[in-house]
């Protein structure tokens, strides 16, 4: 008989996403910490994503009727077991060499959507197969950034769609990185073997001739940095819904209902891209009035806590997407690690809710929020 390998475990004292960040940072090189840990400049945004959900206290109701609670939502039209996704992290297979795979295996068990990134570490189809027969799986969706080569982008979808992903997210808060200095300050490089496997193939981009007064961004890179006109064309591509993630403003978000987007993802990007952006939790019920019922608004950005999952849903979120934290849990203990994290949020939502009086997430309302935000 084959012997069983032993599975990872995650270390006792780690009982919180906060200890699997302090746990991972012991386990990660300088240089995956730096990106995987990193923001933006003075990393502001990163902190204050963090500080705006502290900052929103739960006014909790007493002697609620609490029996038959449960965290289920509804999402594109599917039920899903709880409203928490793992948001698109690019090269996890610099935090653990099983990668995206891992991250996926977890996400199935616990019923949690996948987002997987343009820049995953592991081939799309892969990460596919390894989901779709699961049955208490959650969505698969696949992040896309649009690629200068238009013809290369199209063909990336038609994959994405030929592979059983059900929906698009078209990232479009970052048509170039932020200034990245905690990157830059530690010497940041992919090491041999982490790669962008899904952009095999992909021809580079034609060097711009820049004349002397011409900027090597705007007349560079930001030649091919897509538009609206881009959004609409990619909806003419595919079958499949597609939601906009990077959404900070009210005008935008309508904007993408007005197109007739599937979703707005309410992001700066977990504070990677414009440093004093402000934070997630705060524009948040701003987007929510101003899209109410026209289309689903997500969020992400320094969820932690389940009670940062509650606050969201109170703030009209209809399912939240973790970032970090789960990367972190992929470093401690590979599909393990990132299933203890899923486990730790989930848990930690049902205690909110069943503190807060709240026995489904359809109860969740500003009202719950003290003082109330809008
Ligand atoms: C990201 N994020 C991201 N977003 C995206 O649309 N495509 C991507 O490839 C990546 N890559 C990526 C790498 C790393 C290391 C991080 C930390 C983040 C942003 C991500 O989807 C999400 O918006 C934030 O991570 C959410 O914030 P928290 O939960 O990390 O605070
Ligand atoms: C990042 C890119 C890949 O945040 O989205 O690193």
């Amino acid at each position: 008989m084959n012997a069983i390998p032993a599975l990872a475990r995650v270390p006792d004292q780690v009982v919180s996403l906060a200890d699997h960040e302090a746990h991972a940072r012991t386990r990660l090189d300088e240089n995956a910490w730096a990106y995987f840990s990193g923001g933006a400049a003075d990393e502001c945004t990163l902190n204050a994503n963090r500080q705006a959900w502290d900052a929103l206290q739960l006014l909790p109701r007493v002697l609620q009727p609490l029996a038959g609670g449960h965290t289920r939502v509804q999402l594109l039209g599917r039920t899903l077991a709880h409203p928490i996704l793992l948001a698109p992290v690019a090269y996890q297979t610099l935090a653990h060499p099983d990668g995206e795979l891992a991250t996926a295996h977890a996400a199935a068990a616990l019923g949690a959507g996948l987002v997987l990134s343009t820049q995953a570490g592991i081939p799309l189809e892969t990460v596919a197969r390894a989901v779709l027969p699961e049955a208490g799986r959650g969505p698969l969706w696949f992040q896309l950034y649009l690629q200068h080569d238009r013809g290369f982008t199209r063909e990336l979808v038609q994959r994405v769609e030929a592979a059983g992903y059900e929906a698009l997210v078209l990232t479009v808060d970052a048509p170039t990185s932020g200034a990245r200095d905690r990157e830059r300050r530690a010497g940041f490089r992919l090491p041999p073997g982490v790669r962008a496997v899904n952009l095999d193939g992909l021809p580079p981009a034609p060097a711009a001739a820049l004349g002397a007064d011409q900027s090597a961004l705007f007349d560079g890179l930001l030649r091919h940095a897509p538009t609206w006109d881009d959004v609409t064309w990619l909806q003419a591509q595919t079958r499949l819904p597609v939601l906009l993630k990077g959404v900070l403003h009210e005008d935008d978000a309508r904007q993408a209902a007005r197109l007739g987007l599937d979703g707005v993802i309410v992001s700066n990007h977990g504070g990677r891209t414009l440093d004093t952006a402000p934070a997630s939790a705060q524009v948040l019920p701003r987007i929510s009035a101003a899209v109410q019922g026209d289309l689903p608004v997500l969020v992400d950005g320094g969820i932690r806590r389940g009670t940062d999952v509650l606050k969201a849903m109170a703030l009209g979120a209809s399912a939240v997407l973790l970032g970090r934290p789960y990367v972190y849990g992929l470093a401690n203990a590979g599909a393990v690690g990132v299933a203890h994290v899923l486990r730790l949020l989930r848990d930690e939502l049902e205690i909110a809710m069943a503190l807060c009086g709240c026995r489904q997430l359809d109860q969740a309302r500003q009202g719950l929020l003290y003082p109330a935000p809008l």
